[in-house]
């Protein structure tokens, strides 16, 4: 019985590394934290959010909006810098 407890902790531990190592992705991010107001195409504008296809934000300014929020708009908080790296490619590359 011990060994099995010591088996499903290791268990837990690898799965728990690899969770970690799981590439970032952005479109998933986007998915998840910003679809609510800025539509899956990031144009839905809704609750008066900016049309993301059609901002000329730069990738810095894309991710200090995500960071600080802007007016309407509330901070996003993430997990990592790469999270917002990777959300604010995603939101360029929206643009048509
Ligand atoms: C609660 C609704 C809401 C959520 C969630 C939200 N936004 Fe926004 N967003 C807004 C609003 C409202 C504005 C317009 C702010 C203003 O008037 O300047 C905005 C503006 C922006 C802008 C500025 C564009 C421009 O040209 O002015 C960017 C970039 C942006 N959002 C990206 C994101 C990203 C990326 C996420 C997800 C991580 C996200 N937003 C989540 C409501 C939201």
């Amino acid at each position: 019985m011990k060994q099995y407890y010591i088996i499903v902790f290791i268990l837990l531990v690898l799965f728990s590394c690899g969770e970690n190592k799981k590439p970032v992705d952005g479109k998933q991010l986007f998915l998840t934290r910003c679809i609510t107001c800025h539509g899956t195409d990031g144009n839905a504008g809704l609750a008066g959010s900016a049309k993301l296809g059609t901002s000329t934000y730069t990738k810095e300014q894309i991710m200090n909006t995500v960071k600080n929020g802007q007016k309407a708009m509330p901070k996003v908080d993430l997990e990592s810098e790469e999270e917002y790296q990777a959300v604010a490619d995603y939101v360029l590359s929206l643009r048509k």
